[in-house]
């Protein structure tokens, strides 16, 4: 027996009531993250003050007691230690400097510049002193696909079209990029792993946008390169993959990459998730932020039904996407008293 339930659960167990976290638990909803985003001024530079991360990493945990807390930090992270100008525009979101061509993949660093990573490390090791014994501490990266997107168009795109497009006109040099991702990213989880992140996260946000045989290209087979090459320097590591929008595709990527749990959006069909997903895979997921947002029945429904559907199975509560800045904190803690109060069936 595991005393962290959510490690628990990753070791293939049943916890009941499941142990919960929310992706991006951290951020605008909160008014004390608020006030530390705005002492910080820049977003990058909270990312990268120890003092600020590890406190908005904490800030979440404290107020809701989550069973995780997810390392303070952002996907383009990756890009600004490979030489990429990033910066986040208020309102607007990140803005990169564009990589279109193959030239342009060549200009890249071909390591980590670990200078700038290094207050990221120094967030887990901060945090893990401060942890409560029974929550777990998430590190993450960007999957190789998603990160290259942001990379190609430069900014946040509605369907992914400036990458999707370099992968048809030359996909051999879209594939430099994508290797050069599936290396860098391994070896920015295993230094979270060896600084005290106790599992990782690897978010494929856009994964939804590939038809089937790019999604076996640009998401499974890149991400499949990532998880082995970090269990080659960590051969525990817990790996949590989410491949946002993956659909039909869901059941590939649980049998080609072989991550301990996978995070399941709210558009997944669940008699999909029953057929072709093998029974003792725990999976994370899957409330519509949305419905979060809304509150009252609706939510209260959503809840139950997210209990029922996943009652006898390894499962981690959580949404199916990031909560959304405007969601209500009475709304979370109701959803939070809904899970804690419920009964195992
Ligand atoms: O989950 C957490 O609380 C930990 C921190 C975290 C952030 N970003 C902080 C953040 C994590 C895990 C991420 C992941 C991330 N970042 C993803 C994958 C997950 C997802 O939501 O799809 C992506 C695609 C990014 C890139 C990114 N970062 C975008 C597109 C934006 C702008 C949109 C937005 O929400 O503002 C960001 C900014 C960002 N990252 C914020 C936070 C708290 C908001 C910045 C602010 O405070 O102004």
């Amino acid at each position: 027996m595991i005393a962290k339930p959510l490690l628990n659960v990753l070791a293939g167990n049943v916890h009941y009531p499941p142990p919960v976290w929310l992706m991006r638990q951290a951020g605008r909803y909160l008014p004390e993250y608020r006030r530390i985003r705005e002492r910080a001024g820049d977003f990058l530079k909270l990312c990268l003050t120890p003092e600020l991360a590890t406190e908005v990493t904490l800030q979440p945990v404290r107020r809701f007691g989550f069973d995780a807390a997810i390392l303070f930090a952002d996907i383009l992270l990756v890009p600004l230690a490979l030489g990429v100008p990033v910066s986040f525009v208020e309102g607007e979101g990140p803005r990169l400097r564009p990589v279109q061509n193959r030239a342009a993949v060549r200009t890249l660093r071909r390591e980590l510049d670990e200078t700038v990573l290094a207050p990221v490390y120094e967030t887990i090791k901060n945090v893990g002193k401060r942890l409560h014994p029974e929550t777990t501490l998430l590190g993450f990266c960007g999957a190789p696909w998603t990160v290259a997107t942001y990379m190609v168009a430069g900014r946040g795109s509605s369907a992914q079209e400036p990458a999707r497009l370099f992968a048809y006109r030359d996909a051999e040099g879209f594939e430099e990029l994508v290797q050069l991702l599936v290396e860098t990213s391994a070896s920015y989880l295993i230094y979270q792993l060896q600084a005290g992140a106790e599992a990782v996260q690897i978010f494929d946000t856009w994964a939804g946008v590939l038809g089937p045989h790019e999604f076996r290209r640009w998401c499974i087979e890149p991400t499949r390169r990532l998880v082995n090459k970090v269990r080659q320097s960590v051969p525990d590591a817990r790996i949590i993959g989410f491949p946002r929008g993956a659909g039909t595709n869901l059941s590939q990527y649980v049998t080609n990459v072989p991550v301990d749990a996978v995070g399941l959006d709210w558009a997944i069909d669940m008699d999909l998730v029953r057929e072709k997903i093998r029974s003792g895979l725990p999976l994370q997921g899957k409330l519509d932020p949305l419905v979060l947002l809304a509150g009252g029945e609706a939510l209260d429904h959503a809840v139950d039904a997210n209990l029922a559907d996943f009652a006898g199975r390894p499962f981690i509560f959580n949404l199916g996407h990031g909560i959304l800045p405007d969601t209500p904190i009475a709304h979370v803690e109701r959803m939070l008293a809904r899970i804690r109060a419920s009964n195992a069936g």
